[in-house]
Order: structure tokens, then C-alpha cells, then sequence
């Protein structure tokens, strides 16, 4: 087989903000590599983010987003919040010198960073370790399925530093555990457990730290074993489930069933 084509994946950008990206087959390995700093995240790798998302290729199944190290991601790097901010990286202070237009583009940008991994033509699955705060817990958020170690803990840190989370963890939050319980974490800023995350739904498996790879590699591994065009429009359907009325939702099910059936039997 001819290796596989990786020229859409800009390795030195991605290493420049402290990131990487592997491809194994159709899966696609992203590790927040700043272990040094907890793997906290700054606007560089957002932008780099959101780019490498659009460029995915349609064959790519399956994204794993990880932390290197003992921690997922500490959240935004904090010197950011500062008067410093970090030589290259826009900080809050920067921004403030822009009109308010300015800033609120800027920010959808960043979100770009998250939202790719709602993207139904692949699977997202995050890999937690240890913490995951902030915009760590909100990019935990982005992903399709959380595969936690027992040690995680999860925290919107956000409302304690005088912000809101505006990384687009708010919409996946409240569709996991109810608006009420996600008021609670968010305006208390209080940690939760691998446990607590599994009761809530937050992480659909907690596992010892030892077997988390082993145990997100036998996910994408079931994952993988189905219809990949299946997989694609069921994500699409479970994504509009819950906003559509019964007669839309119905109507895009017999849509997508007619796709598939045509896709089916052209083979035959
Ligand atoms: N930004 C920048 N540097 C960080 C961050 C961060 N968010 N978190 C940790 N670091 C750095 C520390 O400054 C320290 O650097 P140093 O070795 O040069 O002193 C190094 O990473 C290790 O940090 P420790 O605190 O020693 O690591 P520990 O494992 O004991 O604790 C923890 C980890 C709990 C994540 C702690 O570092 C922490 O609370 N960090 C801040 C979390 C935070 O408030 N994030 C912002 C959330 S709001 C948002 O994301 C929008």
C-alpha cells in the first residue's frame, strides 16, 4: 500500500504552537504538546487548529485528541490573561485594542479551534488525563466521546478568573448534563471527578491511567468496525435530534436511509 498522504498536515506550524498530528490509516492522532506548561492552550494553536480541520481529508474516520504527559490540558495559558501576554500570541490586553467587531471575530476564530471536531464526516474521541480545565474541559467537550483516567478532573475554571467559557464548551455542557447541573459546575468553578463525569455523561469510559490508551484504542478500533457512510450520516442525525421537531428529524431519517440504500445496492 502507498503511504498515506500527509502533505495536508502543516507539521512544522503545528510543532511551532506546541502540537501534533498523526495519522495511523483513518485515524488521526492530535496531542496538545506543551507538557512543560500542562499543556495549556494559547490562540496560535486554536488558529492552527481550526486549519488543520479544514483541511481533513473525507478518509480520515476517526480523531483522537490527546495532552502529552500526565495532564490533558491545563486551559488557556494564563499569562495570556496578563499585562505580558507571550511574545507572537495575541493576548486578552491586545485584543482590547481592537473595536469590539474586531474582538468578536477574533473569538469565533478560536472557536474554529473546537468546533472542526463536530464535523460528522469523522468520529471525535478525547483521551483525558489528570486535568482538564477551561478550555481544556472545553475542547474535552468538543469531542464526540470522552475516554477518561480515573485520576481526571474537569473544571470550568472560567466564571473563577471573571470570565465566561466562550470556546464553545457551553452547547455540548448543557446537552450532557442538563442545564441546572451545568450551571452548577460552571458558576462554582468546582472540580469534577472521573466518577462524577461518568455518572453525569460527561466520560463515556473511565478506566486506571495505565489503560487508557489501550482502552481509546479498542474504541476507535469498534468504531472503525462499522459503515464508515453509516457512521457519517448517523452523527449527522444524532446532531439534529435534538433541536429538530419529530416531522423533520423524521424527514432527514428517511433522507439519509435513502442515501444509504443507494449507496448499499450500487454496489451490488
Ligand atoms: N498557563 C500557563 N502555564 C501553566 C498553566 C497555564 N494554564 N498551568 C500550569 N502552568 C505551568 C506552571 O506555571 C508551571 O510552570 P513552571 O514549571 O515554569 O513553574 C508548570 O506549568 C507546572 O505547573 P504546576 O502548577 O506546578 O503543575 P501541577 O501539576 O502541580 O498543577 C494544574 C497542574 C492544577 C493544572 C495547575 O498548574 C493549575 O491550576 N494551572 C492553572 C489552571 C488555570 O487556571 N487555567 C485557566 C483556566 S480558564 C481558561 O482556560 C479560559
Amino acid at each position: 500500500m502507498p503511504p498515506a498522504d500527509t502533505s495536508w498536515i502543516d507539521a512544522d506550524r503545528l510543532s511551532g504552537v506546541g502540537l501534533r498530528a498523526d495519522l495511523d490509516g483513518a485515524v488521526l492522532t492530535v496531542t496538545l504538546d506543551r507538557p512543560q506548561r500542562r499543556n495549556s492552550q494559547t490562540p496560535g494553536q486554536w488558529h492552527a487548529l481550526g486549519d488543520l480541520g479544514a483541511a481533513l481529508p473525507d478518509d480520515v474516520r476517526v480523531v483522537v485528541v490527546r495532552g502529552e504527559g500526565a495532564t490533558f490540558s491545563a486551559g488557556i495559558d494564563t499569562r495570556l490573561l496578563g499585562p505580558d501576554g507571550i511574545p507572537g500570541e495575541d493576548s486578552v490586553h491586545d485584543l482590547m485594542r481592537g473595536d469590539d467587531d474586531h474582538v468578536l471575530e477574533t473569538i469565533d476564530a478560536y472557536q474554529r479551534g473546537f468546533t472542526w471536531l463536530a464535523d460528522p464526516r469523522f468520529v471525535s474521541v478525547a483521551q483525558v488525563r489528570g486535568h482538564a480545565i477551561g478550555a481544556g474541559f472545553q475542547l474535552a467537550l468538543a469531542c464526540d466521546l470522552r475516554v477518561v483516567a480515573d485520576d481526571a478532573l474537569f473544571c470550568m475554571k472560567e466564571p473563577a478568573l471573571g470570565l465566561v467559557p466562550d470556546l464553545a464548551g457551553t452547547k455540548p455542557l448543557v446537552e450532557l448534563v442538563g442545564y441546572s447541573r451545568a450551571l452548577e459546575i460552571c458558576a462554582t468553578a468546582r472540580f469534577v471527578g472521573a466518577d462524577e463525569a461518568r455518572a453525569l455523561g460527561i466520560a463515556t469510559a473511565v478506566v486506571p491511567a495505565d489503560d487508557l490508551e489501550a482502552t481509546t484504542g479498542d474504541l476507535v478500533e469498534a468504531l472503525l468496525s462499522s459503515n464508515a457512510g453509516a457512521v457519517r450520516e448517523t452523527k449527522a442525525l444524532l446532531q439534529s435530534a435534538g433541536s429538530l421537531g419529530l416531522d423533520d428529524q423524521r424527514l432527514r431519517e428517511r433522507q439519509a436511509q435513502l442515501r444509504r440504500f443507494r449507496a448499499l445496492t450500487a454496489r451490488d
